[in-house]
Formats: C-alpha cells, sequence, structure tokens
C-alpha cells in the first residue's frame, strides 16, 4: 500500500526525544535537589558532572547552564540518541555552554575519568544490567571516576504496583505518556517496559521506547554500593499528596510504609 502523504499544513509527527523529555525528565528541580545534598555534607556546590546513560543529554545541558563554572560528561551507548542531543539540546544551548559538554559514545563501565564531584544516572537506567556482576562492574567505575568528596544520585523506582502487569496514563501538554510494564518475573525481578505516545489527531506511537531491566531490590542496590566501596549510601523518598501523587520533594529516610509506586534517589558517598 502506498504510504499515506501528508498534506501541506498537517502537522508532522513529533520526534519521540522531545515527547520522551516533556514526559519523564525534569532536570532543574533535580540540579537543584542534587546541589542541596550535595552542599549538605561537603559545604560547597558540585560543579563537574557525569551524567551516566545520558540519552540526549537534557540534563547536562542545564547543568551546564545552572552556573559558568559547572562542567559535564555525558555518556550513553547510543549514537543515533547523543546525535540527536547535540543537535538539539546542545546546539541550542549556546557556544559557551555547549563547550563545557562532552559526549562520550561509550558503555558507562569503560569509563573512568574525568574525575567529578557528581555522578548521577536517571530514569532507572542501570536496570539494564541484570547480573550483579555487570552491576559491580559499574559501580565500580563510576565510583572510581569520582574525586575524593564525590557523590552518585541513581533515580530509582518500586511499590507494590512495579512488580505487576500494569498501564498507567498520563496527560502531558497535548499528549498521552502511556508507560506499560508489560510483564515482571518475581523469580529473577526481570521486567519488560515500554513507552507509547497518543497524539493529538489520534495516532499513536506504539513502542516508542521499550525497556528489558532488572527491577534491583534497594537494599540489593545499597549493598552493592557499599561492597565496591561507597563509604555510605542514603535514600532520599519522594513525597504524595493525598491523591498519592509525587510532589517533586524528597526527604532523607531510612524507613517507609510501601506505597502503589515510588521514586527515589539513591546517593553514594564517596
Ligand atoms: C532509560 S534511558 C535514560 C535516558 C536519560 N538518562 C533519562 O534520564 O531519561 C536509558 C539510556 O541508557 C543507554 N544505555 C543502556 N545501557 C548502557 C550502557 N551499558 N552504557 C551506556 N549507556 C547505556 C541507552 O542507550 C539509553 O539512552
Amino acid at each position: 500500500m502506498a504510504r499515506r502523504e501528508r498534506r501541506r499544513g498537517e502537522p508532522k509527527t513529533p520526534d519521540k526525544h522531545r515527547l520522551y523529555q516533556a514526559s519523564v525528565q525534569g532536570p532543574d528541580g533535580d540540579i537543584e535537589l542534587f546541589d542541596r545534598i550535595y552542599r549538605s555534607h561537603r559545604g560547597r556546590a558540585p560543579l563537574a558532572l557525569r551524567e551516566d546513560f545520558c540519552g540526549t543529554a537534557l540534563f547536562s545541558r542545564q547543568w551546564v547552564l545552572s552556573r559558568e563554572d559547572r562542567t559535564a560528561v555525558a555518556i550513553d551507548l547510543d549514537s543515533e540518541t547523543l546525535e540527536w542531543g547535540r543537535r538539539n539540546n546542545l546546539q541550542t544551548a549556546g557556544e559557551p555552554a555547549a563547550r563545557r559538554v562532552r559526549l562520550i559514545e561509550a558503555d558507562v563501565r569503560a569509563v573512568r575519568r574525568p574525575k567529578v564531584d557528581l555522578a548521577c544516572a536517571m530514569n532507572f537506567s542501570f536496570c539494564a544490567f541484570k547480573e550483579r556482576t555487570e552491576l559491580l562492574e559499574y559501580l565500580r567505575a563510576v565510583h572510581s571516576a569520582l574525586r575524593g568528596d564525590g557523590l552518585l544520585a541513581l533515580e530509582h523506582y518500586g511499590g507494590t504496583e512495579a512488580v505487576v502487569a500494569i498501564e498507567e496514563r498520563r496527560e502531558v501538554d497535548d499528549f498521552v505518556y502511556v508507560w506499560e510494564q508489560e510483564s515482571f518475573n518475581p523469580i529473577t525481578h526481570e521486567t519488560r517496559c515500554h513507552i507509547h505516545f497518543e497524539l493529538p489527531g489520534g495516532e499513536r506511537l506504539e513502542r516508542a521506547f521499550s525497556y528489558d531491566w532488572r527491577l534491583w531490590t534497594l537494599p540489593e542496590l545499597r549493598d552493592a554500593m557499599i561492597e565496591v566501596g561507597f563509604a555510605a549510601v542514603e535514600v532520599y523518598w519522594e513525597r504524595v499528596d493525598d491523591e498519592g501523587e509525587g510532589t517533586g520533594e524528597y526527604e532523607l529516610t531510612e524507613a517507609e510504609e510501601n506505597q502503589e509506586g515510588w521514586l527515589v534517589y539513591v546517593v553514594g558517598l564517596k
């Protein structure tokens, strides 16, 4: 069948990276939080960042824009995604800021330099490592890339609804973000998830992104971080409102009731 021609004036399908960024990334709030956590421990602002599994490097862009003395290295395996980030996030940030971001196409486990103040891995990306040996390899690499007073922040999720097949919908701007947990294996904690987008006019971008992960538990993650040499590991828990919606406010905590869904930052102190 002939492909349907787009009529003049008809909007073209929005870019999947743009939809993703609008749906699941909010770097400015995260930067404020990491700045506060870092200052509370080290009494100064973190300047050099390493963004692991950076995707389009939106976090690094906002990091270098937040202060003129900030730099970032952003690491991802996927050249197409990095190239999209270079064109749409770095080239639009202005020349001086863009020059302070270095994109590295590599496996995060293979990168141990430069040394940085703060390393982060957002949106649960370390769950791509399903074997404990792989997770340890990653944690060792990022630990050795931290300066003596460095911090690692890993974003993680869980809860009673994280371990079942389920589909969640959320309106974002003029489209709908759909998070599908296709399967969860309680024996291995392997989970297959997808992101779909429903666009104005009825078009659906099916499986715009797919993930094949192991949903690590917090104690497993904490033990692994201590094993590779982190001196302490803290958990910052996102507070929810009366409807159970995330508020974007995170608090350091040691004990919580389980929830249907929770988001945390697990912070390792070198
Ligand atoms: C869930 S996306 C996260 C993108 C971005 N960090 C964010 O917060 O939205 C996962 C990214 O990790 C990358 N990735 C997966 N395994 C990797 C590895 N071993 N080393 C580097 N990047 C990896 C993928 O290419 C993908 O861009």
